[in-house]
């Protein structure tokens, strides 16, 4: 039995709160699903009064993350932050304060203390650094007895940590060594990067080796254990700067890759204390239509196995942001350390009377290689150290820096372009499928606050999900991955997500044509699983490559849900599908819905205008995603007489439940009220849109899982644009289109599925 009060409103079936594609975009660049951040599942941790969140330290060991912010550190569970171990404030002093501010830095932002460094060290206290009101300091923090305490030894932090927090950094501690690429003054003008260390090493103040550069990320690979060639262990660095290879009138910025060995300890004359293996190229992700070459804005690092198998994948962003294309592009390091070890060099020659332009170098290459490190070669020769190196070889260096060649990206193109919000930060796991294949899984920060999940397949891309974390102007600061987890940093919060929802693939279909690699349809179980070693494949559905669901169990057809409308009336039909990609096909009465006069197809819906008799029969609404077709729900519209009223009465006497009653005496009311003006001739336009919740058990049973009704209460809400205002566009619109409605003088009624409307 039908629920009686569709007599004077409309029904609203609310389906997954999903925005809906047809964006006019590639598929290709598409997230399947999107998650609005109210059903991400995460976890948020925020500190009231804390701010940017943009630090972390994964201490596995402590099972605890490490988070760095504004003038706090916290230590929070690492399988829930929302619990917090401990925290340390660590503050500017008033006196700080004021000599920032009055060297012409904003005080309430600026003038702060911004951690921006937490190591592990050898033993087992942390390195943390500040940018201290532009005074950066660095010192020691310990766990014990559950607190955080800092030593407050105000180690100086000039080239380890920036002055500016808005500046771009990084860092690495090797074997208890810090590593660092920052600016060294106040004005942010003398790039360098360095170790310290009682050996500190730095790069030369020359734009020849660092020309106004952004650094971005450093990796040490532990090449040293395993190379045959007894070559070092290695520190790469990952920035953008300023070229100088294109002829160009304006300035115009390149992405690189730079690398120096672990062992190296400077010059003897030339290049004392400084690199004598900084070598640099310039790394490609081409993306076609596009003239100025992107920039690299993040990077992660996977070794699967030993340094051989290592592969960095970068996010890159195009430096005008008049074009809105986003890139990943992946490096093995065998390609990279190719450019070095084997690549021609660049070099200035001077035209005309002062510009200077790079091109190939063709003359004699000294021996030892300039840029390599001590190697099996270099020790044949007699040289045990780079203090031992020949001049010639150190003044090439210090002169040539640059490769002719540069290092081009897997596949020579990108794994995946996307138009839209820009890509921020980026991190990657390795799943092992069902067959016992293992692939990559991306997972991308933006610039709106949400995280891409995407997988590559042979060249396909496969963009699983848009998660929404924070708001659309919060861009995701900082990406860490741990275990199944992944943490996500902004200004405002953290949350933990868990890499492997597979509850939100909520029907076989969905769940096969996801093809994400960690989830299967259980058979037995009749849910989307996470895929684990004990899975049997007779047992699971999982389709990667293809994306093949004509295993799944044929679902039975929907029961349907009876409305009755006014003539005249607009009448709104949701109707949701579960995929971004599925196209949504209406049918009355078997044949397919047109749009018309008389039709609207949303993407989220059908509007029929001025519903007359002709507009009554059995609607059906079904998704078409590759080769499927699911139904997703069925209506039988019916226009409204007098004689249902009677019908209507005398069905609430069967009910017991004392909600319906409640409802049909309002709707009564209403429907009183409406005659009533009717009659008079002055229709007021009641814009109240009710909310409701039944205990229709029936459609329960009937609608797939995104339909249920849960049990509750009726909630009159006159006011419920507010509501969900953390949901994506797609609620926007429901909002405005409920409000038309509303205002041509119709009372609304939907039906929600989803806790957090309420
Ligand atoms: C820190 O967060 C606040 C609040 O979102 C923001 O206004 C400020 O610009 C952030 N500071 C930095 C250095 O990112
Ligand atoms: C693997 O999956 C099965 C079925 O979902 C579950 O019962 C089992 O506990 C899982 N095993 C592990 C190690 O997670």
């Amino acid at each position: 039995m039908m629920f009686p009060l569709a007599v004077l409103c409309i029904f609203y079936i609310w389906s997954q709160a999903t925005p809906t594609g047809g964006l006019g975009s590639t598929p290709d660049a598409m997230p399947r699903k999107t998650v609005p951040a109210s059903s991400n599942g995460g976890h948020l941790f925020r500190e009231e009064g804390v701010w940017n969140y943009t630090t972390m330290l994964l201490r596995e060991d402590f099972n605890m993350l490490i988070l760095g912010a504004r003038e706090a550190i916290f230590a929070l569970d690492l399988d829930d932050i929302t619990v917090k171990k401990a925290m340390v404030n660590w503050p500017v002093t008033r006196k700080e304060q004021n000599d920032c501010l009055y060297k012409g830095k904003d005080a309430t932002n600026e003038c702060r203390n911004y951690i921006r460094i937490l190591h592990k060290r050898n033993d087992d206290r942390m390195y943390v650094c500040g940018t201290k009101a532009f005074i950066p300091t660095c010192d020691y923090m310990s766990y014990a007895d559950g607190s955080l305490t800092l030593e407050g030894k105000q180690e100086d932090g000039k080239g380890k940590c920036p002055f500016d927090p808005f500046q771009r950094y990084t860092s690495e501690m090797v074997d208890g060594v810090l590593y660092s690429a920052t600016s060294l003054n106040f004005r942010g003008s003398e790039p360098i990067m360095m170790r310290s260390s009682e050996e500190s090493i730095r790069t030369e103040f020359s734009s020849t080796w660092l020309n106004e550069p952004n650094f971005i990320h450093m990796a040490h690979i532990r090449e040293g254990e395993s190379n045959p060639d007894g070559d070092d262990d290695k520190i790469y660095l990952f920035f953008s700067e300023t070229a100088v290879e294109y002829d160009s009138y304006t300035k115009m910025d390149v992405s690189r890759v730079a690398r120096v060995c672990k062992g190296d300890l400077g010059g003897q004359r030339t290049l004392q204390r400084k690199w004598t293996s900084f070598l640099k190229a310039r790394l490609d992700c081409p993306v076609p239509n596009n003239n100025l070459p992107l920039l690299v804005q993040d990077v992660f690092h996977l070794c699967p196995g030993d340094w051989t198998t290592c592969m960095f994948y970068a996010v890159f962003t195009p430096q005008l942001d008049s074009s809105q294309y986003s890139a990943v592009c992946a490096y093995k390091i065998e390609d990279i350390k190719t450019v070095f070890s084997k690549g021609k060099f660049k070099a200035p020659v001077t035209v005309e009377t002062s510009f200077v332009k790079w091109v190939m170098y063709s003359g004699d290459v000294p021996d030892p290689r300039p840029g390599a490190c001590i190697d099996k070669h270099a020790r044949d020769m007699g040289l045990t150290k780079t203090l031992d190196l020949p001049d010639k070889t150190l003044q090439f260096i210090k002169d040539k820096p640059l490769m002719d060649q540069a290092v081009t990206a897997l596949g020579d193109k990108p794994l995946l372009v996307k138009r839209g919000p820009a890509f921020t930060r980026i991190v990657v796991s390795t799943a092992t499928a069902l067959d016992g294949t293992s692939h990559q899984v991306m997972f991308i920060g933006t610039k709106s606050g949400s995280v891409l999940k995407a997988v590559n397949y042979d060249g396909e891309m496969v963009i699983m999900e848009e998660i929404q974390l924070f708001g659309a102007s919060e861009p995701v600061k900082i990406l860490r991955l741990s275990n199944s987890k992944l943490y996500v940093g902004s200004n405002v919060g953290v949350v933990q997500l868990s890499i492997n929802e597979c509850g939100r693939y909520r029907t076989c279909l969905d769940c096969v044509l996801a093809r994400d690699p960690y989830c299967g349809w259980d058979l037995s179980a009749g849910q989307c699983s996470t895929i684990n070693g004990t899975h049997r494949t007779s047992t699971v559905i999982q389709s990667l490559s293809s994306g093949d669901a004509s295993q799944c169990p044929q679902k039975d057809d929907s029961e349907s849900v009876s409305i009755s409308f006014f003539g005249g009336n607009t009448v709104k039909l949701w109707c949701q599908p579960y995929s971004n990609l599925a196209q949504v096909e209406w049918q009355l009465n078997g044949h397919p819905v047109k749009a018309s006069n008389a039709f609207q197809i949303l993407s989220d819906s059908l509007m029929i205008f001025n519903a007359s008799a002709d507009a009554s029969g059995r609607y059906t609404c079904s998704s078409v995603e590759g080769n499927y077709k699911t139904q997703h729900v069925a209506y039988d519209l019916k226009m409204w007489s007098v004689s249902e009223t009677t019908a209507l009465l005398h069905n609430v006497k069967e009910k017991e439940n004392t909600l319906v009653a409640m409802l049909v005496l309002l709707s009564l009311i209403l429907a009183m009220l409406v005659i009533w003006n009717l009659y008079k001739g002055h229709f007021p336009s009641p814009f109240c849109h009710w909310r409701v919740k039944d205990t229709n058990n029936r459609r329960e049973q009937s609608l797939p899982p995104e339909h249920k009704i849960a049990s509750s209460t009726v909630n009159l809400n006159s006011n419920n644009n507010h509501v969900n205002n953390q949901r994506y566009s797609s609620s926007g619109e429901t909002d405005r289109l409920a409000t038309t409605i509303g205002s041509s003088g119709q009372v609304t009624l939907k039906y929600i599925d989803d806790e957090s409307e309420i």
